[in-house]
């Protein structure tokens, strides 16, 4: 059998809303999403050890079972009603960890795309949406990636039309915020602002970049511990530098500012490399699935 290669895309959230509580203790989303030119390089040689065995270029990523990437690989096999016939995964990672990019979920994605390939594809693109919900929110989405709407726990997707193409700078402080906390803060506050999410949507529909940038916004930006004001200033920077707007992605830290021509994001891109090393100027990409 041969060995399969998948690019593993970064997600950005063009908007981020929770709408409530769920009885299970997850929350109700409604997310604007959209894959961009930051990616992981995942490569998959099966073999017939009966493990999984992953390895990555970055040190500290666990590469046991508690590896997304290797979870992704035993989910698939288990929907297939195999045993795992033994499989290496090689991880080159780009994407920053701790950042609300889905790392790990596109890493995950890869995997089933691969994996998929090489068994002559027996799942459907929803097929393995599906599987993938099992072993993380955000893989769904990042099966097919491009722009979608993602709804209920962030599983339930809606292709949406493509944003329009632009220079997305994006850049990642040092330190990393913790999710269950962030979510703890937004059950625990009674009234917030919401992003305007049918205004994106309608903004898409239009090939609208501006009124898209505009309108760009994350509800956990509202509740980040006074140790991140770093992300503040930055989001001030960007703003500062000539972004059409600018917002965290995910529970962060990484945020990221859109612009309409490639000169003002390269000039803005020297200047956040003074404050923050960590920073791509990267594009949107379309769906690959
Ligand atoms: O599904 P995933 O493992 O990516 O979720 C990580 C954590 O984020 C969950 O344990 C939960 O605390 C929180 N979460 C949530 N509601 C969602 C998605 C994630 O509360 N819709």
């Amino acid at each position: 059998m041969m060995e399969a290669s998948e690019k593993a895309f970064a997600k950005l959230n063009i908007s981020l809303d929770v709408l409530g509580l769920l009885p299970n203790g997850y929350h109700e989303m409604s997310m604007v999403m959209q894959s961009v030119s930051l990616w992981d390089d995942i490569f998959l040689t099966p073999n017939d050890s009966g493990k999984i065995s992953c390895s990555s270029n970055i040190g500290y990523l666990p590469c046991d079972e508690g590896n997304i990437a290797v979870k992704a690989a035993k989910a698939f096999f288990t929907a297939l009603g195999r045993e795992n016939p033994g499989l290496d995964i090689r991880i080159v990672k780009r994407i920053p960890s701790c950042a609300g990019m889905g790392g790990g979920s596109a890493d995950g994605a890869a995997v089933l795309r691969g994996l998929n390939r090489l068994w002559g594809e027996p799942f459907s693109r929803s097929q393995l949406e599906e599987i993938g919900a099992l072993v993380g929110s955000d893989i769904p989405f990042c099966v097919a990636g491009g722009t979608q709407h993602a709804t209920g726990t962030g599983t339930t997707l809606r292709e949406l039309p493509p944003m329009p193409d632009c220079p997305i700078l994006v850049c990642k402080p040092r330190f990393a915020i913790r999710t269950p906390e962030l979510f703890a803060k937004i059950d625990s506050r009674r009234s917030r602002l919401h992003p305007d999410t049918a205004g994106i949507l309608d903004a898409l529909d239009r090939g609208e970049l501006e009124a898209v940038a505009r309108r760009m916004y994350n509800v956990f930006e509202d509740v980040l511990p006074r140790s991140c004001g770093d992300i503040g200033r930055l989001k001030g920077l960007l703003l500062e530098h000539g972004a059409l707007g600018a917002v965290m992605t995910g529970t962060g830290s990484a945020l990221f500012g859109v612009f309409a021509d490639e000169a003002t994001g390269e000039k803005a891109l020297i200047e956040i490399k003074k404050e923050c090393p960590e920073a791509w100027l990267t594009r949107p990409v379309g769906r690959i699935m």
